[in-house]
């Protein structure tokens, strides 16, 4: 059976990537995961807020008194906060490269043009074989308009692959008004793919103490369903990599991925809740399914359910919206007893 696929230009012996995460803090976790067939993994996001935490922490530590900038960085977590600062990231992309032979990729979040360039070329010096960019961003201002956003965004993107060797992709979020439209526009900037999509943490309201609460909820099956459509309707447009990040919990929902278009798939909440073996158990059965269909590569079947490919393509669009709005009905009494 040959599960092989290529992704962001890397060939990858299956299509199950270790999304970003803290799996990657700790060589040894690298190491449990490669062996239960991991075939490449992201590491944790690097924060632009954190070096600049490092560089205002070494600041205070050399000519304190101090920060200048106080009120304004406060609300971002404290240099000591972050797990790996930046020397410890890129030290561990090194110890990484020299534990494991699977593709190590870095990934990156910053916030000036100068910082994605600079770090990206460290990344790629301490030995990461690709650079994810880590799109998150919250743009609450309303004179920011969806066209300046995505125009950083490009002009990002088309800084870091121009700067380095190794390919770049990029993380997106699921909020942009024409998903299609800028993943062939990220591909004309230079990314070697796109990863659909990251998930937004939304924070709750306490009733009680009126307050904020931020939280981290780990992902449900159900979120897929978001990726599927988009990866069927971005994977015939474009000629970049594309992987699935949201709600692969089971070796169904990696199928499904691929059926839809994606190159790889990533994983992270399913192996928090489990455990790294997890893993084996999500390729046994994609083995086992692609032997009970017929198939022998993954080859021969990526893509073929998307919007080109797949019987009814209506049903991933606007069509699909009105029939199934449509056809609900509220059940009468005299219907429900
Ligand atoms: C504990 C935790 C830490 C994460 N850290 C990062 C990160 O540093 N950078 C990033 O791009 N995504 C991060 N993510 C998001 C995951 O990479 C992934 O996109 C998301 O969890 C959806 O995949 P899943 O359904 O397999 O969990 C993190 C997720 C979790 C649960």
């Amino acid at each position: 059976m040959n599960l092989s696929t290529q992704y962001l230009g890397l060939k990858l012996e299956n299509p199950l990537v270790i999304g970003a995460s803290p799996f990657c803090d700790s060589v040894d976790s690298a190491c449990r995961l490669q062996e239960a067939g991991a075939a490449a993994v992201v590491m944790r996001s690097l924060f632009e807020e954190q070096i600049e935490s490092e560089i205002r922490a070494l600041a205070h530590h050399i000519e304190s008194p101090a920060e200048s900038n106080a009120e304004a960085t406060s609300y971002f977590p404290n240099f000591s906060e972050y797990q790996l600062a930046p020397d410890q990231y890129l030290r561990q992309i090194e110890a990484l490269k020299r534990a494991i032979s699977i593709p190590v990729i870095g990934s990156l979040n910053g916030a000036r043009l100068g910082g994605w360039t600079d770090y990206a070329r460290r990344f790629e010096s301490a030995g990461a074989d690709a650079i994810e960019l880590n799109m998150y961003q919250l743009v609450s201002r309303a004179n920011i308009s969806a066209s300046e956003v995505e125009a950083d965004m490009l002009e990002i993107v088309h800084l870091v692959s121009s700067s380095v060797r190794v390919p770049v992709a990029v993380k997106l979020s699921p909020f942009h008004t024409s998903p299609a439209n800028f993943a062939k526009a990220l591909e004309h900037a230079g990314a070697a793919g796109v990863v659909l999509f990251n998930r937004f943490y939304q924070p709750d309201l306490d009733l009680d103490e009126l307050e904020v609460l931020p939280q981290l909820r780990l992902s449900e099956t159900s979120e897929l369903l978001l990726r599927l459509r988009w990866l069927a309707i971005i994977s015939p447009q474009v000629h970049i990599s594309l992987a699935a990040s949201g709600g692969v919990h089971g070796h169904e929902d990696a199928l499904k991925a691929l059926f839809a278009g994606a190159h790889a798939v990533q994983v992270v909440s399913v192996l928090l809740q489990n455990s790294p073996r997890y893993l084996t158990t999500i390729l046994d059965g994609m083995r086992r399914w692609m032997s009970e269909h017929g198939y022998s590569s993954v080859d021969e079947f990526r893509g073929s359910m998307n919007l080109r490919h797949c019987p009814d393509p209506s049903a991933f669009e606007r069509a699909n919206y009105i029939r199934i709005l449509q056809a609900w009905r509220v059940a009468t009494p005299h219907e429900k007893s």
